[in-house]
């Protein structure tokens, strides 16, 4: 479980979400065995509990981002509390024309990745006008 939860730590610094396919456990049990060794499997619950640890800490942190938002401007990204107008300036001001240029800005669009279309439309819209 201890190597696990090692693995699971160094893969996820410095990575998006997205690139770890919202988290999907199997796509992240993958990633730990192919660090480590094929599970027997009277041992994948090892794996098992730190990559459900890992998706409820995230669960955790987006319920608490939507809790303690309390504007009543456009909320577009819920893992990182990023507003529309927040995006929208982004585009504008730096002319950015991809959804993952606007992630590399504010982090918008970069964790489970469910608002990638609203801002896909965002960018479509800023682009034609
Ligand atoms: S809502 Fe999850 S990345 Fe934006």
């Amino acid at each position: 479980m201890i190597a696990a939860a090692d693995v699971l730590a160094g893969t996820i610094t410095g990575t998006r979400l997205s690139d770890l396919h919202s988290l999907d456990h199997d796509e992240v049990f993958g990633v730990v065995e192919n660090a480590l060794e094929p599970f027997p499997t009277e041992r994948r619950q090892c794996a098992d509990v730190c990559i459900e640890a890992l998706r409820a800490t995230f669960a955790d942190l987006r319920a608490t981002q939507i809790e303690e938002f309390a504007g009543e401007k456009a909320l577009v990204c819920t893992c990182f509390g990023v507003l529309e107008e927040t995006i929208a300036a982004h585009i504008s001001e730096r002319s950015l024309k991809t959804t993952d240029e606007v992630a590399a800005i504010c982090n918008a669009g970069g964790g489970c990745g469910s608002c990638r279309m609203l801002i896909e439309e965002m960018l479509d819209a800023l682009r034609i006008s």
